[in-house]
Order: C-alpha cells, then structure tokens, then sequence
C-alpha cells in the first residue's frame, strides 16, 4: 500500500489545502494529513482544534487521516511507512522554503521523497494567513475556507480580536 503525507500547521485548513489533499488520494492508497505541531509558532487555533476541523472538511473523502505530531516530519514518516511528502506549491516563491524543507528531509530519512503538486490556479493566492487577514477586517471568507467551518473561524477571529483590544 503506498503511503503519502501531506504536512502543515493547517492553521486552519483552506480550500487549496483540501484540493492538495484530495489530489494526492489519486496517486496514493492512503494519506495521512499531518497536523505538525511547532510549540515555538503561535497560531489561531489549537492542535486539537486544527485536527478537528481537518477532520470535519475531509469526512467525505476515503482513506484519508488526520493526526497531529511533534517532532521530525521525516522521522514520522520513517515510522508510519510513507514513501512521500506531498506538499502543494502555489508560486515561485513558495520554492526555495519548501526545496530547503525536501532537501532537508531526505538528508534525514533517504527513503522519504518530496512530490510538489501544482496549486489549482483558483487556489494560487491562498494561504492560511490570508484567510485570517481578510476574515480579520471582516471580508467574506466563505470562497475560500471549507463552508462546515466557516463559523469555527469566523468566531475564533472574532474572540481574537476581542482579546487583542483588551490586552491593548
Ligand atoms: O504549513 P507550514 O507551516 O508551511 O508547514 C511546515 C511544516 C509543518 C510542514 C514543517 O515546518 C515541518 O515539517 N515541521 C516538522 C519539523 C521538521 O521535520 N523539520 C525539519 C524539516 S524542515
């Protein structure tokens, strides 16, 4: 069975994010969606809550899962028998982050291989920290975050917001 994982903080999970995650179940039998926890980031969402919503947007494909992990992405990878990271790449710029992160991983684990999958072209500018800016001044999100959880990420900007202007 091969065995693929596409990697991120998922922070939250977009629509470029689930079209890379449908995708990739096309060239692998199983995929598992890793929700990889950096304590040194700070993100809008916990890891359990970030698992949860993945959990939800995908409740509808088969053969996909989601888990969190800390640690080394290639050592996960090793113990869960993948053959690959699938990552999405959605510009030019978006590649020496990413060649430096495949480099790195196979330097780690010679047996893990990097497949960059292209971006839908509707999906191009899209990224987690986007969402948030726009949700953050009120724009319309629901074009771009899947809709089961368009209120989780609404209410969590909103309660965010709050907390910001009464730390200030
Ligand atoms: O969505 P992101 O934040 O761009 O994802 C980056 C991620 C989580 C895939 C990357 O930081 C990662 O693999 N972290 C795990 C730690 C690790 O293995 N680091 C060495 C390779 S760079």
């Amino acid at each position: 069975m091969k065995i693929g994982i596409c990697p991120g903080s998922f922070d939250p999970v977009t629509l470029g994010h689930l079209d890379i995650i449908s995708r990739s179940r096309k060239v692998f039998d199983h995929v598992i969606v890793a929700v990889m926890i950096n304590p040194a980031k700070k993100t809008l969402f916990t890891v359990e809550e970030r698992i949860d919503l993945l959990k939800r947007a995908t409740a509808d494909m088969e053969h996909i899962e989601v888990v969190g992990f800390e640690g080394l992405l290639a050592e996960y990878a090793k113990a869960r028998g993948a053959s690959a990271v699938i990552k999405g790449l959605r510009a030019v710029t978006d590649f020496e982050y990413e060649f430096q992160q495949a480099l790195t991983n196979k330097k780690l684990n010679p047996d893990l291989e990097t497949l960059f999958m292209t971006t839908s072209s509707e999906h191009m500018f899209l990224s987690s920290s986007i969402v948030k800016q726009i949700a953050m001044f009120g724009g319309d999100i629901s074009n771009f975050v899947p809709e089961c959880i368009l209120k989780d990420v609404k209410d969590r900007i909103r309660l965010d917001m709050k907390k910001r202007e009464n730390d200030n």
